[in-house]
């Protein structure tokens, strides 16, 4: 048994929010309360620290099978615990893409066997991803499959949407929507306005996304489902969805660090790591998205992890792959950039990263309540450390968030029962026969 000590509690589910303790026998929560004592069991001193429910992360690209030179299982998900994160779902745009249960049963069991997070693999919407003929959803939930999308691409074809909405429909599945429209994205590598024409470089506009997000909302009514739109950059997609729900349509939607705090003025110098799909848009779309996840209209925080090798990323900005290392400054950023900033209180953080996922999901995560899986992220509100991806468990140091000094980093995290990160570092087991 693990006794935590004086830790500040955040749990939103309970409406905890002060300090107690937390009593661990292997891997369940078994008691929550002020003084709490336990023969025997191993005590840990938190006084000071932050405690929250560990934090859930819907959108992450592990990069396996296929491309392991940019990331695989075991380094993304040391990058995860080491982010604060104790369970993410996996995007299935690998090579192959998910989109049989062979692929799905091998995250499942390799992502175990390592322990440092738990995966809940994605599939894919259509077969190889080419938007033409919809997958096995049925049998792939079966299988453990927890949501599915072609992330990475849009589905182009309306009436391949309307299938897959169907057919999700009658297992309560979700589907998550890369919203883009192929044919207007054209050779755009970044937001479209004065900042691409004074660079010289092509433009995407918010209409690509926008088409399809209003597309995907009038189907989701139609077909009366369970729809996500991914990575939200723009304003006006914001609006739809708010008007959509308004409505009574069952959508949900998430927005990444990088389109909440970054925006097209960063692409100036040309660095690749700010290139990513969807583009960083302007100062009125982030700070749209800022209030939108105030005031819930936006139902939670993903990074979007897209991990790239070097040669990925150290060719001329056109050339270079979208996507942001974004699993190991995630906390940070949100806590520095929203918390302390006084935005967003400990439990909005909580419910943004960690309580809304899981129920998004349908989860029985996001909360410390007696009877959950021990899973637990600590934070030292002391601590203040500048970002650097030489220190990122991710093979993917592609991050533009270098350089920043950040508060709010993980010190523990104990994925169920088992400590993970100590100290701000990974810790290392032996019997991990593969590091
Ligand atoms: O920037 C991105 N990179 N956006 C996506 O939607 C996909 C991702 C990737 O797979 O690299």
């Amino acid at each position: 048994m693990i006794l935590l000590k004086n830790a500040f509690v955040v749990d939103p589910a309970q409406q905890l929010e002060g300090v107690c303790d937390i009593l661990i026998d292997h891997e369940k929560i078994v008691a929550v309360g002020e003084n709490l004592s336990a023969e025997q069991a191993q005590i840990v001193d938190l006084t000071g620290k932050i405690l929250l429910p560990g934090l859930i992360d819907m959108h992450v690209h592990l990069r396996d099978p296929g491309q392991e030179y940019k990331e695989d299982i075991l380094s993304g998900t040391r990058a995860a615990a080491h982010g604060g994160f104790t369970s993410i779902v996996s995007m299935p745009n690998t090579q192959p893409p998910v989109d049989h249960e062979a692929i799905v049963q091998s995250i499942i069991s390799r992502s175990r066997a390592y322990g440092y997070a738990d995966v809940y693999p994605a599939a894919c919407i259509t077969k190889g991803q080419k938007g033409e003929e919809i997958t096995e959803m049925g049998l792939l939930h079966k299988q453990g499959v927890i949501a599915f999308t072609d992330d990475g691409k849009g589905v182009a074809h309306a009436g391949v949407m309307r299938k897959a909405m169907d057919y999700s429909r009658i297992f309560g599945g979700v589907l998550i929507s890369h919203c883009e429209d192929k044919d207007l994205l054209g050779e755009g590598v970044m937001n479209e306005g004065i900042v691409s024409t004074e660079l010289g470089l092509a433009g995407i506009p918010n209409a690509v996304e926008d088409l399809m997000i209003s597309r995907d909302l009038m189907l989701a009514k139609l077909t009366n489902s369970r729809l996500h739109i991914a990575h939200l950059s723009t304003k006006s997609g914001l609006a739809m969805i708010k008007a959509a729900k308004d409505d009574g349509v069952s959508v949900t939607t998430e927005v990444t660090p990088h389109h909440l705090f970054l925006t097209e003025e960063n692409v100036r110098g040309y660095d690749t790591n700010t290139k990513v799909n969807p583009p960083l848009r302007t100062q009125e779309d982030c700070q749209a998205l800022i209030e939108g996840l105030i005031n819930g209209d936006i139902d939670c925080i993903v990074t979007d992890h897209a991990p790239h090798a070097r040669e990925d990323k150290e060719v001329e900005y056109d050339y270079a792959a979208f996507g942001i290392s974004g699993l190991e400054t995630s906390l940070p950023l949100v806590w520095t950039n929203l918390y302390l900033s006084g935005k967003m209180t400990l439990s909005q953080l909580v419910t943004v990263m960690s309580r809304r996922p899981a129920e998004i999901l349908g989860l029985d995560k996001g909360t410390l309540k007696v009877g959950s899986m021990a899973d637990i992220t600590i934070v030292d509100p002391i601590v203040e450390k500048i970002v650097d991806s030489k220190e990122f468990a991710s093979k993917g140091i592609n991050t533009p968030f270098n350089g920043l000094l950040l508060k709010g980093w993980p010190d523990k995290v104990y994925k169920a029962g088992r400590l993970v990160v100590d100290g701000g570092r990974l810790v290392e087991w032996e019997g991990n026969a593969w590091i």
